[in-house]
C-alpha cells in the first residue's frame, strides 16, 4: 500500500501539472479529492492492512491529501487570478474617451421673461424691490381702497391663510410697502413676484403665477408719462412694429384706470384660442394712483400724483414664444423648458 501512495501522488502531481485551466481543474478535484475520488478509495481501503500497521499507513495517506489539497489549492488561486485579471481588463476605462457632458441647468422661462422685464424697466430708471408673498387683508386690500365688504374685492379669489392673511392675489400691495419708508421722495419702482389666485386654471390662467408691479410717485406724473412708460416698455418688448392699445376699465386703487393690451402675435390679431377670437391679448392693469392710495402710502395727494401698472410676464412670454397654453410652464417638463435660454 505505500508503494501505492507513492504512485498515486506522483501520478496525482503529474496530471496536475498538465491542467490548464479551472474546468479541467474541477475534473482533477473530482478524480483525486473528491469523497468518491482515488484518495477516498484508498483510505477506505485502509481496514484491510493489518492493525499494527494502520496508523502509519492512515498518516501517509493524510499527509498525501493534505499535499494535494495544497497543490489544488495553489493552482486554483493562479487561475482565479487570472480570471479576475481578465475581468478588470475587459472593463476597463478608456481615459481617452470623449466624456458624456453633464446637462447644466437654466433659467425657467418665467425667470428670464422677468429679468428681461425688468432690465427694460431698469433702463427707464426704475429700481426693482421686492415685497411679500405672504400679506394682511389690510395691504393687499384695505390699503388699496377696498375696505371690508368692498364689491371690489370679488374681483380676485383669494387663498386666505386665517382670518386677516392671505396669499397675495396681487403685486399691488407692493406699492404701499415701496411708498411708506419713501414718503415725501419721489420714487419709481418695479416689484416683480409670484401671486395667487383661487380660480379654474385654463389654457390663459394659473392659479399661481407672476406679475410685475410698476409704481412711479412725483410731483406732476400725468397720464401722459404713464402711456409713454407702457409704450416704450412694448416696443423694446415685443418690437417697433407691435400694437398696444389702453382700454378704460376699473380698479379701487387707481383713477382714472386702464387696460393695456398687444395685439396677438400667435394670430396676428386674426383671432384665435389665446385672444378668445378678440385680436388682442390682455398684458395688464394700469391707472394713476388713487389719492387715498397716495395718502396711505404717505404722500400728499395734493402735491403729488403717480402712475402704476401690473403685468404678467406668463402671458408676455407665451406671447413671445407663441406658446398656446400657460400650462406647458408649470407642469415641469424639460423637453419644453429647455428649449428657452
Ligand atoms: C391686477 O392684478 C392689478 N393689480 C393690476 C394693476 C396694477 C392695475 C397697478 C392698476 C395698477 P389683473 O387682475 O387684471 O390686475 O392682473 C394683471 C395681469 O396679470 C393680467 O393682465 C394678466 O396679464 C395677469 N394675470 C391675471 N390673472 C392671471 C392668471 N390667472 N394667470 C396668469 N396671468 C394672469
Amino acid at each position: 500500500m505505500e508503494r501505492e501512495i507513492s504512485e498515486i501522488s506522483g501520478k496525482a502531481l503529474h496530471e496536475l501539472g498538465l491542467v490548464a485551466g479551472s474546468e479541467a481543474l474541477e475534473g482533477w478535484r473530482l478524480t483525486w479529492l473528491s469523497r468518491r475520488g482515488e484518495l477516498s478509495t484508498l483510505l477506505s481501503r485502509l481496514r484491510d492492512v493489518p492493525a499494527e500497521d494502520r496508523p502509519r499507513i492512515g498518516q501517509e495517506i493524510n499527509r498525501l491529501k493534505e499535499s494535494l489539497r495544497k497543490a489544488y489549492g495553489e493552482k486554483k488561486a493562479h487561475f482565479d487570478a487570472a480570471a479576475t485579471r481578465e475581468a478588470v481588463s475587459s472593463e476597463r476605462v478608456d481615459v481617452t474617451l470623449p466624456g458624456s457632458p453633464p446637462s447644466p441647468g437654466r433659467l425657467h422661462l418665467t425667470t428670464l421673461t422677468l429679468r428681461k422685464i425688468c432690465r427694460i424697466f431698469h433702463g427707464m430708471g426704475f429700481e426693482i424691490l421686492e415685497s411679500p408673498e405672504v400679506e394682511s387683508d389690510s395691504y393687499n386690500f384695505e390699503l388699496l381702497n377696498m375696505p371690508p365688504h368692498h364689491p371690489a374685492r370679488d374681483m380676485w379669489d383669494t387663498f386666505y391663510l386665517t382670518e386677516n392673511v392671505l396669499l397675495r392675489t396681487h403685486t399691488s400691495p407692493g406699492q404701499i410697502h415701496a411708498m411708506k419708508p419713501a414718503a415725501p421722495r419721489p420714487i419709481r419702482v418695479v416689484l416683480p413676484g409670484r401671486v395667487y389666485r383661487y380660480e379654474a386654471v385654463s389654457a390663459r390662467s394659473e392659479f399661481m403665477f407672476f406679475q410685475v408691479e410698476g409704481l412711479a410717485v412725483g410731483p406732476d406724473i400725468t397720464l401722459a408719462h404713464l402711456k409713454g412708460v407702457l409704450e416704450t416698455f412694448a416696443r423694446q418688448m415685443f418690437g417697433r412694429d407691435r400694437r398696444i392699445r389702453l382700454r378704460g376699465s376699473y380698479f379701487p386703487f387707481t383713477e382714472p384706470s386702464v387696460e393695456f393690451d398687444m395685439d396677438c402675435i400667435l394670430c396676428d390679431g386674426k383671432g384665435c384660442r389665446i385672444c378668445k377670437g378678440t385680436g388682442w391679448l390682455e398684458i395688464g392693469g394700469a391707472g394713476m394712483v388713487h389719492p387715498t392710495v397716495l395718502e396711505n402710502g404717505g404722500y400728499d395727494p395734493d402735491v403729488f400724483s403717480g402712475l402704476a401698472f401690473g403685468m404678467g410676464p406668463e402671458r408676455i412670454a407665451m406671447l413671445i414664444h407663441r406658446v398656446d397654453d400657460i400650462r406647458y410652464l408649470y407642469s415641469n417638463d424639460l423637453r419644453f423648458l429647455s428649449q428657452f435660454s
